[in-house]
């Protein structure tokens, strides 16, 4: 038995970060895809866990990993798998990886939205499937972004990076979250709205914040009747803002344009509304998934899980 602390991977930590770990701790992975029970049994004794949001960091996990344990690093922005208050309670300390991931999401959300609004997944399933018969000038007509009205909801770090990214179409901007965000709105030229003007004055509504109790089913049945017939949403934030099947329902009966989705309620398994929905671009929540984010990711997950156990307080401390 070494004298290290035993830093728990629930289930994969890339190398750039376990290079950062060896030597300084003892490492115990999950693997690409450990039960619950696995973990349970994974976190006995362990100084850190290192979570990610499909782990659920909740008194159970807690209580399984024992008095030992001093934090909870997540390989996430999102903490919507944390229990803050228990993790509070036992004096755990909880940290997150802002920053690094923001452009990488930001361009999917711009991916999506344009390969929505251009329905470009839908017309290459048509092309390989042999439908395509030949070029009509009615068929595939989607939105064109300049000109457009989007509607941000959230203007945090990634929602305010997308609506930088989108300055070269000449869009207008508009955006609502629970405070003015003045300084970075101003930058953008974006107009503070009410969400629900926001759902009806935009062609383009992208969802960016996070996924908390309040925030489920913000857009829901009501939410989508509120939108343009024509308008796209996109959500690469998290899937129980959404409705899933009031989502397909209004795809399917054609209420809104079309959809760019990177998460969705129940992941990882698609719901099956969803799966069968037209118009809907859905990605497998890689929002964050380059090269350069998630290597950048897993140094800061490193990072603060040895200030942790340096003593030090960590740089991305949320609890
Ligand atoms: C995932 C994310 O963490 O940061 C977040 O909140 O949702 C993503 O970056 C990442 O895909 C690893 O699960």
């Amino acid at each position: 038995m070494s004298d290290l602390p035993t830093v728990v991977v629930g289930r994969l930590l890339l190398p750039a970060g376990m290079e950062m770990l060896t030597g300084r701790c003892e490492v115990r992975s999950g693997g690409a895809d450990p039960t619950r029970e696995e973990i349970l049994t994974l976190v006995r004794g362990a100084a850190v866990i290192v979570a990610d949001p499909t782990i659920a960091v909740d008194e159970e996990l807690l209580a399984a990993a024992g008095p030992g344990l001093r934090a909870v690093a997540n390989f996430a922005v999102g903490y919507d798998n944390i229990d803050l208050e228990a993790c509070r309670g036992r004096a755990v300390v909880v940290t997150n990886t802002p920053d690094v991931l923001t452009n990488a999401t930001a361009e999917l959300a711009l991916a999506l939205t344009l390969a929505a609004a251009r329905f470009v997944s839908g017309a290459e399933r048509d092309l390989r499937a042999g439908h395509w018969r030949g070029w009509d000038p009615a068929a595939y007509r989607g939105l064109e972004l300049s000109g457009a009205t989007f509607g941000i909801v959230g203007l945090g770090r990634i929602g305010g990076r997308y609506g930088t990214l989108l300055a070269g179409f000449g869009v207008d901007l508009v955006y609502a979250s629970p405070r003015p965000r003045p300084q970075r709105a101003e930058r953008l030229g974006a107009r503070w709205v009410e969400l629900e003007d926001l759902l009806r004055s935009s062609d383009v509504v992208s969802l960016h914040a996070p996924g908390t109790p309040g925030n489920r089913h913000m857009i829901d049945a009501r939410a989508l009747d509120l939108m343009k017939e024509s308008a796209v949403l996109v959500n690469t934030s998290r899937g129980v803002l959404v409705d899933s099947e009031a989502l397909a329902d209004a795809l399917r009966e054609g209420r809104i344009g079309a959809a760019g989705l990177d998460v969705f309620e129940g992941e990882p398994e698609l719901p099956p509304a969803l799966a069968a929905a037209p118009k809907a671009v859905i990605t497998p929540h890689i929002g964050s998934a380059t090269v350069k984010a998630r290597d950048a990711m897993a140094r800061t997950v490193a990072e603060n899980a040895i200030a942790v156990l340096e003593g030090r307080d960590p740089p991305n401390r949320i609890a």
